[in-house]
């Protein structure tokens, strides 16, 4: 157990003694003895009424545990908006979609500046698995944006024939993951079990047929490359289903998901031998899943190659593929900041600050990465002009 975090208040503890309480009661009672770990994963984030994402706790902002984009700057949402435009222009029906709408704030920007360039959608949908961050996003926007709270609708998957856009930030890096280890035997998969004092433990297992299957799938994908025994990692199984899903409503449009991740050749490096799996509490990273469960974020790093590729299989085209830095400089970001008043300092100062996190490569410029799908869109993506790396996927 993790000794050098902030410890979590006795409520919270308790709440997390009860999630863990199921989550053994799941692994003893299971026919394997085990949880595999996306299982694991799923319930420590989405259990109803005890996952981390499924309970009232702080998770964003300051006093949380992270700070996404929108949360930082509401120029991250602005230049999302402008990215939108000739898109909703376009279609007879404009609506905007957003999954995983986490504390509302991207929604009640892109409104907004969307407002403001005279381009409103006819309707701007949220599709949320958190019944307590709905009744959060409805607060703010009801607060925030009264006059467009009418605008904005809960919905629970993307509806038939849907034109528009369909955004979502770090929403990809938040589905649960399998984890493979490749052994001198074969292809292994962590799962989770219990000591016999009942503690969570980690094992490895022969992978699934579907995980086999995937990770043999990925080295044909990175033609052929050959995993050495020992390398550990990770894969996203609800991926195609997810996109399955999005490609199956969009009649026309633009899907825009922005994430930190890799191409499958960045990813899968011989040197990123344990993967990319990251936990988040009160702003600390650490790698003990078990932690806990329940009080802190778990996350993975997006595999783009592989969106890319559910993307095709589903239809949809890839439209572009770039750095958050250069997505927004190509949507307006640049020109905002040259026409800033160096002589309103404190302003200058505070949108400088903003920029530069958003922006610089050490920061989440580079990481965040930003990739368009579409169907049936004819128009040039301003986001994708200065650099494109769709050859890179
Ligand atoms: C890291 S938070 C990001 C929240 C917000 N988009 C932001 O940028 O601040 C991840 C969000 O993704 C949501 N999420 C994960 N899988 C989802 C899915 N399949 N459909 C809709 N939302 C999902 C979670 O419920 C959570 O709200």
């Amino acid at each position: 157990m993790k000794t050098d975090l902030p410890k979590p208040s006795p409520e919270a503890a308790e709440h997390s003694r009860q999630l863990s309480l199921l989550l053994k009661h799941n692994i003893s009672t299971s026919k394997e003895g085990y949880l595999a770990f996306d299982h694991f994963m799923d319930m420590a984030l989405y259990e109803p009424g005890f996952g981390y994402y499924s309970t009232g706790n702080i998770k964003f902002g300051e006093a949380g545990d992270f700070i996404t984009a929108p949360g930082l700057s509401p120029l991250f949402s602005r230049y999302i908006a402008h990215q939108l435009i000739a898109v909703l222009s376009s279609v007879e029906r404009p609506r905007i979609l957003e999954f995983g709408a986490g504390t509302g704030c991207m929604a009640v920007n892109i409104l907004t500046e969307l407002q403001q360039c005279g381009i409103l959608p006819e309707r701007y949908l949220i599709l949320e698995l958190s019944s307590e961050l709905k009744a959060r996003q409805k607060a703010l926007i009801n607060e925030k944006i009264p006059d467009m709270a009418s605008l904005v609708q809960w919905v629970s998957g993307v509806p038939p024939k849907f034109q528009g856009a369909i955004v979502a930030n770090e929403v990809l890096d938040a589905m649960p993951v399998s984890r493979f280890r490749i052994t001198e035997d074969g292809i292994q998969e962590q799962v989770v079990k219990l000591t016999d004092d009942a503690q969570f433990r980690t094992d490895f297992v022969p992978a699934s047929a579907n995980l086999k299957n995937s990770v043999e799938a990925l080295s044909l994908q990175m033609g052929g490359h050959v995993f050495a025994p020992g390398y550990q990692s990770e894969i996203n199984p609800r991926l195609p289903g997810w996109m399955h899903l999005v490609s199956r409503g969009l009649e026309k449009g633009l899907v825009l998901l922005v994430d930190y991740g890799y191409s499958a050749k960045e990813y899968y490096l011989a040197q990123r031998n344990k993967g990319t799996l990251m936990c988040h509490y009160r702003h600390r990273a650490h790698n003990d899943f078990f932690w806990y469960p329940g009080l802190q974020d778990i996350t993975a790093h997006v595999d783009f190659s592989a969106v890319a590729e559910a993307a095709s299989s589903n239809g949809l085209q890839v439209l572009g593929y770039t750095p958050q830095a250069f997505f927004l400089f190509g949507n307006g970001l640049q020109e905002m900041l040259e026409a800033l008043d160096p002589d309103d300092v404190q302003n200058f100062l505070k949108v400088s600050e903003q920029v530069k996190t958003l922006t610089l490569p050490g920061d989440m410029g580079e990481r965040f990465k930003v990739m368009a799908l579409g169907r049936d869109v004819d128009m040039p993506l301003s986001g994708f002009e200065m650099r494109d790396f769709r050859d890179r996927l």
